[in-house]
Formats: C-alpha cells, sequence, structure tokens
C-alpha cells in the first residue's frame, strides 16, 4: 500500500493550467437539495458526489461484477503496463485493476477526490476533466477505461479522440455503459409503465443539459469513426428485480434494483429541476410512485448494459485497418 498523499497527482507530476493546481481547494464542495456536487469545473456533472452517491456506484460495480462474472474488462490485454480509469468516481475498479496487474501503473481520474487514500501503490488518482484536452502524453497508454460515463459526457467523439491520442499503437480502449432505456421481452411492461416513463424523463432532462445518453449504443461507430479498428460490442441484459428464473440474473436484478433504488434521488434531483425546470416538490412526488413501482418485479424490464472494446491499430498494422475497421460483432445474452 502506499503511503496516504495529501494532494492527488499523476505519476509524471505533469500538470498543465487547466489541471488541479496545488492551491486550488478541489475539496470544495456545492450543496443543493441536501445533495453535494464537485466544485471543481462546477457544474460538469449533474450526480451527487456525496457518502450515499458512492455507496451507490459501489453497489452498481458489485452488480456489474456478477454481470461479468467478475471481468474487469473484455478488451484481450497482454501485460498492461499503464492504464487509466476515466471517470473513477470511488475508484473502485481502478483499485481492483491495480491489484489485478501489479506491474501496470493504473491512473484513476476524476472531477471529485472522492477515492480512498489507502490504495495499492500502482494506483493513483487525478482530479482533471476528460473533456478538456488530456495531460496524458502522446501514446502513452496500453489501455483506457470508462465506465457509467454515458449520463456525464457531452462529446463523445471528443473523447474518444483524447483517448485516441492518448493510447500507444495497439493499446485498447473500452466503454461499458448501461442504456437508460427499459426493455422487456415477453409483454410484461405496460405501455405507461411508471420506470418507462422515468427513464425517458431523465433521458429528456439530461438531453436538456446537452448529454446524449443513448450515444451508449452508438460507442462502436464512434470508435470505428475515430480509427479504432477490431472493434468488438457485446450487450448483457441487466433484469430490474428478481422476476429472472435463472438464480445468477435473479441476482444481478436484485443488485440493479436496490442501485437504482438508492440512486433515483440522485440521478434525478438536478437534472430534473435544472435541465426539465420540475420543482424539487415536483420531483419527490414523481419519485414515490417510481419506488413503487421498482419493488414490484411484476413487469420484466431490463436495461440493456453495453462493452465495447476497439484497438488503436498497431503500428505495422496500419495499412490494414480500413479493412479491419468494419470487422464489429454484437452479442447479446438472455437473462
Ligand atoms: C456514474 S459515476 C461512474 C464512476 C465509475 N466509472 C464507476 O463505474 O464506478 C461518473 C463519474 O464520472 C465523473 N465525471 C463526470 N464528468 C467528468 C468529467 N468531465 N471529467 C472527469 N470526471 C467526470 C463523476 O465525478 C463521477 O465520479
Amino acid at each position: 500500500m502506499a503511503e496516504p498523499s495529501e494532494s492527488y497527482s499523476c505519476p509524471s507530476g505533469t500538470f498543465s493550467a487547466d489541471s488541479m493546481s496545488m492551491s486550488e481547494d478541489v475539496r470544495d464542495y456545492v450543496f443543493e437539495n441536501s445533495r453535494r456536487y464537485h466544485k471543481y469545473n462546477e457544474g460538469r456533472y449533474h450526480f451527487p458526489n456525496d457518502d450515499a452517491e458512492q455507496e451507490r456506484e459501489d453497489l452498481q460495480h458489485a452488480m456489474a461484477m456478477l454481470l461479468c462474472d467478475g471481468k474487469l474488462h473484455y478488451a484481450p490485454l497482454k501485460n498492461p503496463r499503464s492504464i487509466l480509469d476515466v471517470g473513477t468516481g470511488t475508484g473502485i475498479w481502478a483499485i481492483e485493476m491495480g491489484d489485478m496487474y501489479p506491474n501496470a501503473e493504473v491512473l484513476g481520474v476524476d472531477l471529485s477526490p472522492i477515492q480512498p487514500l489507502w490504495v495499492p501503490e500502482n494506483v493513483q488518482f487525478l482530479v482533471d476533466n476528460v473533456e478538456e484536452e488530456w495531460l496524458q502524453p502522446p501514446n502513452s497508454l496500453d489501455y483506457i477505461h470508462a465506465r457509467q460515463m454515458a449520463p456525464t459526457i457531452r462529446d463523445w467523439p471528443g473523447v474518444i479522440a483524447e483517448a485516441y491520442k492518448a493510447l500507444k499503437p495497439g493499446g485498447w480502449l473500452e466503454l461499458q455503459d448501461l442504456k437508460c432505456v427499459t426493455m422487456c421481452d415477453d409483454g410484461t411492461m405496460a405501455e405507461d409503465d411508471i420506470c418507462a416513463l422515468y427513464a425517458r424523463t431523465l433521458t429528456a432532462a439530461l438531453g436538456q443539459l446537452g448529454i446524449r445518453s443513448h450515444d451508449v449504443s452508438r460507442y462502436a461507430e464512434f470508435l470505428r469513426d475515430a480509427g479504432f479498428v477490431n472493434v468488438e460490442e457485446k450487450m448483457l441484459k441487466v433484469p430490474i428485480g428478481t422476476w429472472p428464473r435463472d438464480p445468477q440474473q435473479a441476482k444481478v436484478g436484485l443488485f440493479s434494483q436496490h442501485m437504482i433504488y438508492d440512486g433515483l434521488h440522485g440521478f434525478s434531483i438536478r437534472p430534473f429541476t435544472h435541465g426539465l425546470g420540475w420543482t424539487p416538490e415536483e420531483v419527490e412526488v414523481f419519485l414515490v410512485d417510481v419506488r413503487k413501482a421498482l419493488l414490484s418485479s411484476a413487469a420484466h424490464i431490463y436495461l440493456p448494459f453495453y462493452f465495447v472494446y476497439g484497438q488503436k491499430p498497431p503500428a505495422d498494422a496500419a495499412a490494414t485497418a480500413a479493412v479491419a475497421n468494419n470487422a464489429t460483432s454484437t452479442t447479446t445474452a438472455n437473462p
């Protein structure tokens, strides 16, 4: 374990004027409707960063691990030395990657300095805005990961272009995201289902704030457009509730049900008030019905979870990139 450091820094110590400066107090927070938000680059991200939201993020990580049979990544990594986690949150994924790849340096970047201080010595955290020009030198990283960033990023092609630049030839970018759309394969979801209405309302609210959260299903296209090759897309179904017959899927559903239940207020209060002009009271009233519906497993609802990865063309493969570029496959799994 590394000594707890007083400040957050990147391993190379390269700071730019746009990144956190030592004199700036990145630990300042903004409070609104009893929730705490990041202060650095205030207003970029519309979910809170308080203890309740951090617990929800860690529950979401546990849900993802169950869903993926414990896989932290799908990209075919071979002895990676430099790993970047974009929007690392509580840092839980970065810390587990540090343990899994002790020969790698893992850096987690986030707007909020909410990560633990006692971490494996090959893991560090940096406060920075990933929608600005990145600090990482070109051709320096083996693997870049971004998970659950759909409700945050305004310009995916811009972020993907930065990732492409920062990766070494042959390095991998992987995006993992739930799409905020309720799906059902057996007709048990009514047209006026309140969870479906909630998902549409949240999507609209984020849209008003400049975030196209449904771009999740365009990640593979964005990667190919940016020049990535060997692009693969996998979609897994995340049931909400314990309705699946398969015990493992029912467990995933239990986790997702509680993760969403716990997160509802945080997901909604800022987007609905800032994006849609609702009053906090209107949000609370709407959420009462959403919570009731969430705890019922009557409608067999699931959310699609996309896993997309692609490779920056290896140095000797540039000539064949255009051909491989078109080779994308999609797989799905049933609950
Ligand atoms: C939903 S959380 C996901 C956390 C983590 N990736 C995970 O899967 O557990 C989104 C995180 O992205 C961070 N974030 C949002 N916009 C960002 C930006 N422009 N630059 C850096 N971090 C950002 C937020 O502060 C938050 O911690």
